[in-house]
């Protein structure tokens, strides 16, 4: 077990570079293993999810390995067409590997998913996606088996714009006869930079960012350089913490425009933010206000996986902020964590209402997922004294060195492996 204990109250001051999107990285290394040959991924983050792709590459015959900031994978030998479930059971998008296993081997047999506990995750859509493909499905109590002896293009129409289902579509049509229209599709940075991924390894896909994605199918792929762009979730974790615990830092290595809605939030509460290509400055106020009301929803909207760190940055803020989660039917976990701050913060459903307190204590809290784990030390950061915060595992799945990060702006934040709990 992970804990960090947080000294609050600080101010954060100075720079920082933004990690590789982990949402990015991740499908890019599961359409590693349709090039057949060696792919680069360089700005890879080092998260513990990265290493779960690497690990679940590898047992699929793949190598791996790194070398800086860049993963390589090399698909060249013949491949497994299973991952174990101990392997799945790691992480949520294990599932992405779904699309690319079938598209390579005609055959994929997984476990369910496992990942963060935000509430049910079904993957019906991606199912119903590479049915329209092609794909015979049988789904047994634990185990889904997919065959499809060929991947015959097809037009395709999301019911939502999920963000895996247009990926695992996106990674079985591209080896696929004909042509491919992904309609409904999600319109996220990721699904984009997956596009230019595979792009540059020879397929023939446009239309990503948009919700028309075209695939024509091509015989073959090859290997391919790739950077990953840069993490608007780790940014915005970063920059809500300043909003939370005040000062003044900037981001290096950012693209500012897919972190313009939570800018906007940022913004709405009376902090100064500046951008320009691949940096963002942010000034916090003394006290900061109420952004009023956030609602989540699918790119452009504001993202579901910055509402925890909104929630903790908006503790103290002056006034009353209601949220409402459209995308996850349960992810308020962090909500009960907050109040042991002395937060005012009530839930109804999928809506919560924060009305701001200067009363904010240091606490002990426990994380259930990722980004709660990161709100969780965003509101230690803005509270008086020292928090602790169990459950810190969480946090490594999606940051880089996250105390190295936060020290180098000032904060107080310490880690501490407890070998039993
Ligand atoms: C991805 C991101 C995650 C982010 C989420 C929403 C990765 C690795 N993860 O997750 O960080 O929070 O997008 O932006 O990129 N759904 C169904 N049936 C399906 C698929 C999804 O009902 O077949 C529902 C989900 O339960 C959820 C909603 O659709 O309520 C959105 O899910 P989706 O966009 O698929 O999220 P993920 O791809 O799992």
């Amino acid at each position: 077990m992970t804990s960090f204990t947080v000294t609050g109250g600080r101010p954060l001051y100075g720079t920082l570079r933004v990690q590789g999107a982990k949402n990015s990285a991740l499908p890019i290394l599961a359409a590693a293993v349709l090039t057949r040959d060696v792919s680069e991924i360089r700005n890879c983050p080092r998260l513990a999810d990265t290493r779960a792709a690497a690990d679940i590459l590898r047992e699929l015959g793949c190598r791996v390995w790194r070398e800086g900031g860049a993963m390589y994978v090399d698909s060249s030998a013949p491949i497994r067409c299973s991952i174990s479930p101990e392997l799945m059971g790691r992480m949520r998008s294990s599932v992405i590997f779904l699309g690319a296993i079938l598209a390579r081997c005609g055959e994929a047999v997984l476990s369910a998913p496992g990942g963060c506990a935000i509430g049910a995750r079904p993957i019906d859509m991606h199912l119903e996606a590479l049915r329209s493909l092609g794909a015979e499905i049988t789904e047994g109590e634990d185990r889904i088996c997919c065959r499809a002896s060929r991947i015959r293009g097809a037009r395709i129409r999301l019911p939502f714009p999920s963000v895996g289902a247009t990926e695992n579509a996106l990674l079985a049509a591209v080896l696929g006869e004909g042509e491919t229209l992904l309609l409904g599709a999600a319109r996220e940075p990721e699904i984009r930079d997956l596009q230019d991924y595979l792009n540059a390894a020879g397929a023939c896909v446009s239309g990503a960012g948009t919700d028309v994605i075209r695939i024509r199918g091509v015989k073959r792929l090859h290997g391919a350089a790739h950077r990953v762009i840069p993490d608007r979730i780790a940014a915005a974790t970063w920059l809500c913490a300043c909003a939370a615990a005040g000062g003044e830092i900037r981001l290096r290595d950012v693209c500012h425009r897919h972190c313009a809605p939570v800018l906007d939030a940022l913004r709405r509460m009376g902090c100064r933010a500046e951008t320009r290509e691949g940096e963002v400055l942010l000034r916090a106020p003394v006290r900061p206000g109420s952004p009023g009301t956030v609602v989540t929803g699918p790119y452009p909207g504001f993202p579901t996986d910055a509402q925890p760190l909104l929630m903790a940055a908006v503790l103290g803020a002056e006034g009353v902020t209601a949220f409402r989660e459209n995308i996850f039917e349960d992810r308020y976990r962090h909500v009960p964590e907050l109040r042991r701050l002395g937060a005012e913060i009530r839930t109804e459903g999928r809506t919560a209402l924060v009305t701001g307190t200067e009363e904010l204590r240091g606490a002990v809290m426990r994380a259930y997922d990722l980004r709660g784990c990161a709100a969780l030390v965003i509101g230690a950061l803005s509270a008086s004294g020292r928090s602790r915060i169990l459950g810190g595992e969480y946090l490594d799945r999606g940051y880089e060195a996250p105390e190295e990060c936060l020290r180098r702006l000032g904060a107080g934040i310490e880690r501490t492996e407890d070998t039993h709990e």
